[in-house]
């Protein structure tokens, strides 16, 4: 085995131990056993070397998985979901996500999708919604979630929170950034789209 196949096996390691350990996780979707690392292509978003630098000031319970995640930054394929049409650029340079297990991620399956999502500080993401059900985990950092027709909460490190399908929903960092995972049930072909304000 070479050394990046380590890094995402050790990644997908800590993953699992995470469903096993956070009821959340494994009441929301059963976390696949037949996973395939693929060849995919690296590539590069402004964010990518902020999580691989992202070492101190953590605010984390999962030191070891943080860490995991971090090392697998400069290996994977960085997306940004949206151009600068729609958003604005200074977005661009502090958003960006992996889909590390799913469809079209690193590990496939069809079963469902596991994105890395990456929000560095003083961030909005703008309202924004899609047909998957979804739950975010909070790995490390904070940040605070909005959603229609439920309270505002800030969240950290362990934390979940839930999006019905099509429940519009916007995400905001202070002062610090916030390194999530965002997981997508039932319909998770089709992406997400922004709500016009
Ligand atoms: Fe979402």
């Amino acid at each position: 085995m070479n050394s990046t196949q380590d890094i995402f096996n050790k990644a997908k390691n800590e993953i699992k131990k995470l469903w096993i350990d956070h009821k959340e996780l494994s009441n929301f979707v059963t976390f696949p056993n037949n996973l395939v690392l693929k060849n995919l292509k690296p590539q590069k978003a402004p964010v990518t070397d902020k999580l691989f630098n992202w070492n101190e000031n953590l605010n984390t319970n999962l030191t070891e998985l943080h860490r995991a995640i971090s090392n697998l930054s400069p290996h994977v394929n960085w997306e940004q979901g949206y151009n600068e049409k729609e958003v604005d650029k200074d977005f661009l340079n502090k958003y960006g996500f992996f889909e590390l297990i799913g469809p079209s991620g690193h590990f496939e399956t069809s079963e469902m999708a596991l994105y890395v999502n990456f929000l560095d500080k003083n961030t909005y993401y703008p309202w924004h919604n899609h047909e998957a059900e979804e739950l975010y985990f909070i790995v490390s950092g904070e940040a605070k979630f909005e959603s229609k027709d439920q309270d505002e909460e800030i969240l950290s490190s362990t934390k979940t929170r839930f999006h019905k399908s099509f429940q519009p929903h916007a995400i905001t960092t202070i002062e610090n950034k916030v390194l999530s995972f965002v997981i997508w049930k039932n319909k998770f072909e089709h992406i997400s789209k922004l709500i016009k304000e």
